[in-house]
């Protein structure tokens, strides 16, 4: 085999400005194949690989330890098999509650749960030995639906809710009203790299995990809980993921800890690598929600009152349900000022695998409820959405001549709303009233293809909702010929966090971004890390990346000082060298002179996010730092006959604050609303009667492909600063633009109800595939009387 070809990254070689759109650090690298994942990195002589055994039954009481060790141990290439009895220490992968084994022990509560890891000398044989054996267990009646659960009061976690005002005498009191239910569904996270963990045994029973994860802290401490090890026995690293999308922020632990334990009892190295079906059967994901909705609202379509009933499928344990579900409570409102709620929010424990983390957190399910709710205001009253939209948007009390007008339903004020602006711009951008105009000629004209189009805007609030987990640290280390090595707790999964942190550092330092090395992650670099999740990894890990820059400016001020004959507090960083004294010293030469004069050249940075302050089982206060905003239009073209669809375009206005990369933020937008209108549009898990998922593969589940994008995909940044001091005043990207994959579905809302000359009011649940599409243009038009 001939050697790779090594190409150099692309990165700048002069410093640069913030905010510069600056390739990411590792594109040479993905497009030549050179990126290492966790399968790539090379292995030890001596690795073993391991499979898991998976329960065949939704809920079961396990016989014995549930498997035949002896039949199991005489399969081709076997190794050794272990179960929970064998978990020297805690028998737990749940992140926030310690109610979730990672081998079953007892029982079993979804299919696929795992019941067993088999190790054997090849991975085909240790797969082979895991299909072929037989779990056994006494088979009991499983939970599986939402309105199962409600029925039996099945619950993972008690329900939580908000009350502001009188929702019911505002309700009964109002000249209008809706009543109804809507649902969303349940999303995979598909990344592109599978789950992954391989466990390497070191010295003196310690352990190193390289693991695909969003979130190494957890899988450290969890590995040192299960073996009965401290926590500074562990190391786990992971340089990138191949996608994570919140399936790698508790789940990977459920892969991590079964390699672990396998490699610690063998003291052998252990690769866990599931295949695509074993890992959609196995891991969580987006909860599925029914969303109950009784409003009452004027005759202009104002709200007056909403009593709402969130109801989601958590699965078996608690996983991130609490999270999720509080955030879906948080972003009910999305951008609209609800002056009386009551809201009620029940966590339904099913027989299914623990749903978890997705790209928007409950965000997005929330949001999807009161957007139906609008929707449903409009076509009651026969007026475009966009204007009932406008008309419930938070107002300035200035303006309004009521009190709380900026003022969320858990009672933060909305410090930094532009959500009107956005909108304004998104108008005039996608020349939005002159293209409705032209959606309803094509309609008036066309018999059976229907077009529809709709904007929808969106806030989402930015921190972890644990206040605990908002804080960040880095490790920032200088070499003496200038090069910088900067680590921070945060995982690169695709979003681009370490181009923008070595923009963060270079730009801190005063140097050029190829200086710059951003390391893998790693537990013994940066410790105590939260997960990168809830969009913050930015925000927290750049924050103290500056924190650590800062202090290496104070310590390297006086070398330069002392070179340049100028007072330390006159010296400055800017492109690749120290200025004062109208003269410069250059960066490397500097750094040179920082060894020889005994500077340490290593800084620690940390930081933690002020001001919030929120009572969580209240769901009330302060919860969020800032909000991000945005707003898309989209415009679709059905098929009346078939249900088929067509995304025609899309123009979207979306606020990042400053952004610190131009290019990887509008990429990010790019993917959120394509994976957002996937979730509403075509995704769909479908389970048999006794709750085994059907659609475990890209042959069943179908996500959206590059042919899905449309051509007319229009992207603007927002220019908006952050009134924050985050990184370069910019704000967090990862989640927030996935929800505005819910203009597609209002916008085939449309087109259904122009099939009908939108005379009855369409009723459709998500994800709106073709079949739900041609159902409801069906009832549409026997609802008018045009069957
Ligand atoms: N982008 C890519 N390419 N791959 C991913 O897995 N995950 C998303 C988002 N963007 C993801 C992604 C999710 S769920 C989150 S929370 C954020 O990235 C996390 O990264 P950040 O905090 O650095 O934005
Ligand atoms: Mo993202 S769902 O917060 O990992």
């Amino acid at each position: 085999m001939n050697a790779p070809i090594l190409i150099k990254n692309l990165l700048p070689t002069t410093h640069v400005q913030q905010g510069a759109e600056i390739v990411h650090e590792s594109a040479h690298l993905h497009v030549t194949g050179g990126a290492t994942y966790t399968d790539d990195i090379p292995e030890v002589a001596g690795t073993l690989y391991a499979a898991l055994i998976k329960s065949p039954v939704a809920h079961g009481e396990l016989i014995g330890e549930g498997i035949d060790r002896e039949a199991i141990l005489k399969a081709h290439g076997v190794v050794a098999v272990f179960t929970a009895r064998d978990i020297p220490g805690e028998n737990n992968c749940g992140p926030i509650v310690h109610d979730d084994p990672f081998l079953a022990d007892g029982k079993v509560e979804f299919v696929g749960q795992a019941v067993a890891v088999v190790v054997a000398r090849e991975m085909i044989y240790a797969r082979e030995a895991a299909a072929k054996a037989k779990v056994q267990v006494k088979e009991l009646q499983p939970i599986l639906t939402i309105e199962e659960a409600l029925a039996a009061q099945s619950f993972v976690m008690p329900a939580k809710g908000i009350v502001r005002g009188d929702a019911a005498a505002a309700i009964a009191a109002a000249p209008r009203k809706i009543k109804g239910t809507t649902r969303t569904g349940q999303q995979e996270q598909f990344y592109l790299e599978g789950q992954i963990t391989y466990a390497v045994p070191r010295e003196d029973g310690q352990l190193t995990l390289y693991c695909s994860t969003q979130h190494p802290d957890g899988n450290q401490r969890e590995a040192a809980a299960a073996l009965n090890l401290t926590t500074n026995d562990v190391e786990v690293i992971c340089r990138r993921m191949g996608g994570g999308f919140g399936g790698k922020e508790g789940n990977a632990s459920i892969f991590s800890q079964s390699a672990a334990l396998a490699a610690f009892k063998l003291q052998k190295p252990v690769k866990l690598r599931v295949n695509r079906d074993d890992d959609m059967t196995i891991t969580g994901k987006r909860h599925d929600f029914r969303i109950d909705y009784e409003v009452g609202f004027d005759d202009n379509g104002r709200i007056l009152g909403a009593d709402i009933m969130l109801a989601s499928r958590c699965g078996y344990s608690v996983d991130y349900s609490g999270p999720v579900n509080d955030r879906a409570c948080l972003h009910i409102d999305n951008c609209y000022h609800i002056p009386a709620l009551k809201l009620v929010s029940h966590r339904c424990k099913t027989n299914t695998q623990s749903a978890t983390a997705f790209r928007g957190f409950g965000g997005p399910q929330g949001m999807f409820g009161i957007e139906t709710v609008i929707d449903e205001i409009a076509a009651t009253l026969g007026k475009d959405p966009l204007e009932v939209r406008k008309l419930n948007l938070y107002k300035d009390p200035s303006i309004s001549g009521t009190p709380d007008t900026m003022t969320t339903q858990y009672n933060q004020l909305i410090e930094d709303w532009v959500g009107d602006k956005v909108i304004a711009q998104l108008e005039q951008e996608s020349r939005y009233a002159k293209r409705r105009a032209e959606v309803q000629a094509f309609n008036a004209q066309s018999k059976s293809r229907k077009r529809g189009i709709a904007l929808v805007p969106l806030k989402f609030g930015i921190s972890f909702t644990a206040t605990h987990l908002n804080q960040g640290g880095a490790l920032l280390v200088i070499y003496m010929d200038g090069s910088v090595s900067c680590n921070h707790g945060g995982t690169e999964m695709g979003q681009g966090l370490n181009t923008k942190m070595a923009q963060v550092c270079a730009d801190g330092l005063g140097i050029s971004v190829d200086k710059v090395r951003v390391t893998a992650t790693d537990s013994q670099k940066v410790p105590n890390a939260s997960a990168t999740s809830a969009s913050s990894g930015a925000d927290i890990n750049g924050a103290a990346i500056m924190n650590a820059t800062a202090q290496m400016r104070e310590r390297l001020k006086p070398v330069a000082a002392r070179m340049l004959r100028c007072a330390a507090e006159e010296v400055t960083f800017a492109n690749n060298a120290a200025h004062g004294g109208g003269q410069s010293v250059e960066w490397s030469a500097l750094t040179k002179q920082a060894w020889l004069d005994r500077v340490g050249l290593s800084v620690t940075g940390f930081y933690m996010t002020p001001e919030i302050k929120y009572d969580f089982t209240t769901l009330n206060g302060r919860a969020f730092y800032y909000y991000c905003y945005g707003a898309a239009v989209s415009e679709v073209e059905i098929d009346t006959r078939t249900g088929e669809w067509w995304l025609k375009g899309v123009d979207i206005v979306h606020d990042v604050g400053r952004s610190i990369n131009p290019g990887i933020d509008k990429g990010q937008i790019e993917g959120a609303y394509i994976q957002g209108m996937g979730w509403l549009t075509m995704e769909e898990c479908i389970w048999d009667k006794k709750g085994k998922l059907l659609t475990h593969g890209p042959s069943t589940y179908k996500i959206p492909v590059a042919g899905d994008v449309p051509e007319h995909f229009n992207v603007s940044l927002f220019d908006n600063a952050n009134l924050k001091p985050t990184p370069f005043h910019s704000k967090a990207t990862g989640e927030p633009p996935l929800m505005l994959g819910l203009s597609a579905f209002f916008a085939l809302k449309d087109a259904v109800a122009a099939s009908a000359g939108h005379k009855s009011v369409v009723r459709m649940e998500a994800p709106a595939t073709p079949e739900r599409i041609l159902l409801a243009c069906e009832k549409v038009r026997a609802e008018a009387g045009l069957a």
